[in-house]
């Protein structure tokens, strides 16, 4: 994902190639996966006309793609910079936009917090969220949508409470992080960037307040640590306090709805196989399956800093490399079987947190926020049935809008 483009034309014989890889089909938004196929098997790191990019979509490629130090993060501002100047900063000045040395720096100050000890505590509480979610959805109907009543509050609720965001405003999340992400789509229209605007302005101001508040009233969260690392060091400037803050409120849940609703779709579609909700590691495993199977992010994008050899294909100095996560983790080359779900595939080597240096730093979160959510829901509703899935249009973020499932037989 990226905010800014810089199209740079390459020459060789990477041309040849033929495109079988059209992000505007809608058929290939629903179910791009046979189309990766092709490609892999056609060519796993080629030129897309259409992206102005390296493609990867080999599990070999992507991971190259990624773990490239001379392949970077790199942003480039849109123009013109009074329009976008908001947008511009909260991206250079996130961890995720950025490089060694800032984004050592700035990933150090957070790492601690999303550890895999730190977060194992937060476990009771997560289980008290997702139960009080379930206890509702199940009381509203025989039906009901997943995805509303279930996979997306609890990852909102989970950061939100993280970070010290209140709960009288915790409904602002979710429309200013869905405005910013239409940003990261291969296409967007210039209503969904005006709205991308407006939201990292309010959202920007908003956060900037908050700071302001807990300077002045401490409270128990990681927005008053980072408040403190601010006002206590010259590790942290505001601009980058903030966009840390939006980058966590934002990527803490977005993904994880769709990691959530993607896996549980096709686990159904794929008929139940047998899982055993009160064996942990059977709930751990379906969830790597769940991840890697349809995964919520799709494409990565890169920047070459120098001439580069990536497996045996030139990339020149400032031209793009994209790793498409989803086609890595359907590679026959690692994956038997790949297409078909396995609950119970191991080992399970998919990259759908991404790989090197800006690795999802949440990842030891999303996973315990979707190990308790899948034990619970499929414990206390076994009969569980889909009903209805009616997918979003968007290809980056892939997930669905509507997962309207029956708890009852
Ligand atoms: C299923 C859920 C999630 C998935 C699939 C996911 C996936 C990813 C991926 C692929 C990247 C790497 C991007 C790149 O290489 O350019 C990433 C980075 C990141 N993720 Fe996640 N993520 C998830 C949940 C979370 C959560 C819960 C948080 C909350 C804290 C989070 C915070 C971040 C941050 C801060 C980065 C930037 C790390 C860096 O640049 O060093 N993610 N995520």
């Amino acid at each position: 994902m990226d905010g800014g483009s810089t199209p740079t034309r390459p020459i060789g014989e990477a041309d040849a190639v033929p495109e079988l890889l059209d992000f505007t089909d809608p058929a290939f938004r629903a179910d791009p996966y046979a189309a990766f196929a092709a490609q892999r098997a056609a060519a796993p790191l080629a030129w897309h006309e259409g992206l102005q990019a390296y493609v990867a979509t080999s599990h070999a490629a992507a991971c190259a793609v990624l773990r490239e130090r001379r392949l970077g993060r790199i942003f480039a501002p849109r123009q013109p910079d009074s329009d976008w100047e908001t947008f511009n900063w909260l991206h250079a000045d996130s961890i995720l936009d950025s490089e060694p040395p800032k984004h050592t720096r700035l990933r150090r100050l957070v790492a601690g917090a999303f550890g895999r000890g730190h977060v194992q505590r937060l476990a009771p509480r997560i289980e008290a969220l997702a139960t009080g979610l379930l206890d509702d959805a199940l009381a509203s109907g025989p039906e009901f949508d997943v995805i509303a009543a279930y996979a997306e509050p609890l990852p909102v609720l989970v950061i939100a409470e993280l970070l010290g965001f209140p709960d009288v405003d915790r409904h602002l999340l979710r429309p200013w992080s869905q405005a910013i992400v239409k940003m990261y789509e291969v296409d967007r229209t210039p209503a969904q960037e005006e709205e991308a605007r407006a939201a990292c302005r309010e959202f920007a101001a908003y956060v900037s307040g908050l700071a302001a508040r807990r300077a002045g009233s401490p409270g128990e969260d990681l927005l008053t640590d980072l408040v403190q690392i601010r006002d206590g060091s010259d590790r942290l400037s505001e601009r980058e306090l903030i966009a840390t803050a939006v980058l966590l409120l934002n990527a803490g849940h977005e993904a994880s709805v769709n990691g959530f609703g993607n896996g549980l779709h096709s686990w159904l579609a794929a008929g139940k196989p047998a899982i055993d909700p009160g064996d942990p590691v059977a709930v751990e495993r379906i969830v790597e399956e769940f991840l890697r199977h349809d995964c919520p992010l799709q494409l990565f994008e890169r920047t070459a800093t120098a001439d580069v050899d990536l497996l045996g294909v030139p990339i020149a100095k400032g031209q793009k490399a994209i790793a498409l996560l989803g086609a890595a983790n359907r590679d026959p080359a690692v994956f038997p079987e790949p297409d078909h779900f396995d609950p119970a595939r191991d080992p399970n080597e998919h990259i759908a947190f991404g790989l090197g240096i800006h690795f999802c730093i949440g990842a030891p979160l999303a996973r315990l926020e979707m190990q308790i959510a899948t034990r619970l829901l499929l414990a206390r509703a076994p009969a569980l049935a889909l009903v209805t899935a009616e997918r979003r249009p968007t290809f980056v973020l892939r997930g669905f809008e509507r997962l309207i499932v029956s708890a009852r037989p």
